[in-house]
């Protein structure tokens, strides 16, 4: 396959974009920053039919940054930066890895800035991954509401995931460490500027988020619940169908993303690098 520049096609209203005519394996510096651009600009690029080794993927992350291994979850033992998400026939349905609204690992002080997936093995139907735009939906609010939001902050926590009552501890789609302590906190803001765009974007998640400060729980639940739906209306999504040989990556610093258990009985296999991030201002 040549690289002659890339051919950009939006798969959606507000995020996503599928590109062609490239070989993720052969690019130039150029094309490395025509991808960069794009994946600030679309916040998910979708390239299919790519032929990846694990190697190949993780020298394809490193064009945007040091790749990061999972605090929670064993990662492959050849390849210590890659994690592979496996759901098998017999997996509890919603028991996946990644099966709800979040933004990758947002409990750690400086999140991850993307994630790059690629299929391996995909069920016969279903299986698709939902991503949704922050900033399209912080753009959707009232100037009273962004003022109100602009100063807040909010917890984060890996224990609902991943502590022992967390919810991967129950699943078999999840092989996660043993002895991690996952009862620490982070604080980021409520609405986070984009470093790259300078966009503003929520920053809460269902999956990690706990609490917004200052705030009565009652009303820290309201709030957040109100966002969470914001972040996933349905204006503000695209969807991803996968093929084996098609990578996705994603901005963490702007999408939520939903990876939906709709496969009963079959089996699906992904390969996930991630890319270290910065402290969400
Ligand atoms: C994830 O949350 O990173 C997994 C997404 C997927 O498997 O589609």
């Amino acid at each position: 396959m040549p690289n002659d520049g890339l051919q950009i096609e939006p798969i959606a209203g507000a995020l996503g974009a599928e590109v062609s005519d490239v070989d993720l394996r052969s690019l130039d510096t150029e094309l490395v920053g025509q991808i960069r651009a794009a994946f600030v600009d679309h916040q998910v690029l979708v390239f299919r039919d790519q032929e990846l080794t694990p190697d190949d993927q993780v020298a394809f992350g490193r064009h945007f940054g040091e790749l990061d291994t999972h605090p929670f979850v064993e990662m492959n033992d050849e390849h210590p930066e890659v994690l592979d998400i496996v759901t098998e026939p017999e997996d509890r349905v919603g028991a996946n890895f990644g099966g709800g609204w979040h933004t990758d690992l947002t409990f750690m002080t400086e999140p991850d800035l993307g994630s790059i997936l690629y299929a391996i093995e995909v069920p016969p139907a279903g299986g698709d991954t939902l991503f949704a735009s922050q900033l399209a939906a912080y753009d959707s609010l009232s100037d009273t509401m962004k003022s109100m939001l602009d100063g807040l902050v909010a917890t984060h926590s890996p224990d609902r995931q991943y502590g022992m009552a967390g919810q991967s501890k129950t699943s078999k789609a999840m092989v996660t460490k043993d002895g991690v302590d996952a009862s620490s906190e982070t604080e980021h803001p409520v609405v986070r500027t984009h470093p790259e765009s300078g966009r503003k974007g929520l920053y809460v998640n269902p999956a990690f988020t706990e609490k917004i400060r200052g705030m009565r729980r009652d009303e820290s639940a309201a709030l957040l619940s109100f966002l969470y739906e914001k972040g996933s209306h349905e204006a503000f999504t695209c969807r991803v169908k996968w093929q084996p040989g098609t990578l996705t990556m994603w901005d963490n610093r702007s999408v939520q993303h939903f990876a939906l258990h709709d496969y009963a009985g079959h089996r699906r296999h992904m390969r996930r690098i991630t890319v270290k991030g910065d402290r969400p201002v």
